[in-house]
């Protein structure tokens, strides 16, 4: 496993090597845990770490942030604490139990020791550890045959409540199925089909459900996630009338491919919430109320409900932009809308939509006037309260006309200037 471990950065060397010597001087056990070792063993990149201890996780966070004059965020209520390091996040947690009271509730949770809670985990690959203290740094804790299920690319669980006491493992099981292509093995797949027809998700709050959902919609390329997920259960746990037909699965395959063709093309923008224009496919064929209330019970963000929101509502209007020819129409029509928008009406419209979409995002969005109110002042425009309107004429002519000069934009203005001191004195 020592092996393994050096895969890891050298800043995550270091964080660990100190780990360990914090470790044996507090008289605490530490361990790596769940994804990251997975992804250790199948020579993934690994962003963020998972920390357990046995002993008081907080404590331990907040000796190993002074060491490296991080700040820490404490969750007492958990035990939990997170530290980051630079780009890297450190998720530290006191080994613990759970209990369910219900199904898809959250568990009661009370400390343990290392071995309960890898046992209260969801899939064997995922209940492995690596010890960090100094006698045997680096050592594997595979109490489950993780790593031969890693081998045998299976999802297995560990006990037949896991579905039930949290469902959203369904979710989670079909993420890894597809992210790794792996296989259920078969007493899992029966487990996970009986959770199913009790339609065990439905027992899961709306913001549990939010936040699995966006983790698939997150992955590289959900179509295949999204279909699966549809073949299987349907998409009833976030709303009731969802349904899916094969032929509305085409949406999500065109949006994989609209993000690869316009992966890093889109210039001057903030980072996109990609992942809303999936949620907007499997919610489009829904009337704007619903579409409203599901984004108000999922407790999405308001930009992001307005992204979702604006979809739903531009899928009518948008259709019309296969017969605009003007430049300024075109950028009219599209610049009230988001990133995310448009790339959802370009997977989901034919040729001439398309063609207009590409033309507003490669020539036209990034128009800006060279103009400004002073130079509109000394043409002697008055009185300010008609500036943005003459700005928006002015930035239409330049969409239209293709100024490149300011030159151009200013006689453009004086034109302007010219035919309002004709309309007042005739
Ligand atoms: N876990 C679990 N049951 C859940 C969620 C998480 O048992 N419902 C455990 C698993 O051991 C998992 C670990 O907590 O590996 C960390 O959870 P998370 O960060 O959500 O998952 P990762 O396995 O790290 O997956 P990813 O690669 O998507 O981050």
């Amino acid at each position: 496993m020592l092996n393994r471990l050096k895969n890891l950065s050298s800043e995550f060397l270091n964080i660990l090597k100190e780990s360990s010597s914090l470790a044996d001087s507090l008289g605490f056990k530490v361990y790596l845990v769940g994804g990251v070792v997975r992804d250790l063993i199948l020579e993934k990149n690994v962003s963020d770490l998972d920390i357990v201890v046995e002993g008081d996780a907080i404590v331990f966070a907040d000796k190993l942030s002074e060491v490296f004059g991080e700040k820490l965020q404490r969750h007492h209520s958990f035990g939990t604490a997170t530290v980051n390091f630079n780009e890297h996040k450190i998720d530290f947690a006191t080994a613990r139990t759970e209990t369910y009271s219900h199904h898809g509730v959250l568990p009661k949770v009370s400390s343990a020791s290392i071995v309960e809670d890898l046992f209260r985990r969801d899939f064997t690959i995922n209940a492995m550890a690596i010890s960090l203290n100094k006698d045997d740094y680096g050592k594997l804790i595979d109490l489950y045959d993780g790593l031969v299920d890693l081998k045998k690319k299976l999802i297995r669980i560990l006990h037949e409540k896991s579905f039930l006491d949290d469902p959203t493992r369904i979710l989670r099981a079909i993420r890894f199925e597809q992210r790794f292509n792996f296989k259920f093995e078969d007493k899992t797949f029966k487990l996970m089909k009986t959770a199913l027809n009790i339609e065990a998700l439905r027992f899961v709050g709306h913001h549990r459900i939010r936040d699995e959902i966006f983790l698939i919609l997150k992955e590289i390329n959900p179509y295949k996630y999204i279909k699966r997920i549809n073949d299987l259960a349907g998409f009833y746990f976030i709303n009731s009338q969802i349904e899916l037909k094969q032929k509305d699965l085409e949406i999500f395959l065109r949006i994989d491919h609209s993000l690869t063709y316009y992966d890093g093309k889109l210039k001057n923008h903030k980072v996109l919430q990609l992942y809303l224009i999936y949620l907007a496919g499997i919610l489009c064929n829904l009337s704007l109320e619903k579409v409203k209330k599901i984004t108000q019970d999922l407790g999405l963000k308001k930009r992001d409900s307005d992204i979702i929101y604006s979809i739903r509502k531009g899928l009518t209007s948008i259709k019309k932009l296969a017969n605009y020819k003007t430049p300024h129409i075109i950028y009219k029509t599209l610049n009230f809308y988001s990133r995310e928008s448009l790339l959802f009406f370009y997977a989901y419209y034919g040729k001439e939509v398309k063609k207009n979409i590409k033309f507003y995002l490669n020539e036209l969005a990034d128009i800006k006037l060279k103009t400004n109110g002073k130079d509109l002042k000394r043409l002697g425009f008055k009185p300010l309260t008609a500036y943005s309107k003459i700005f928006k004429k002015l930035l239409y002519m330049k969409i239209d006309k293709r100024f490149k000069t300011k030159e151009e934009e200013l006689n453009y203005a004086q034109r302007i200037l010219d035919r309002l001191a004709e309309e007042l004195n005739p």
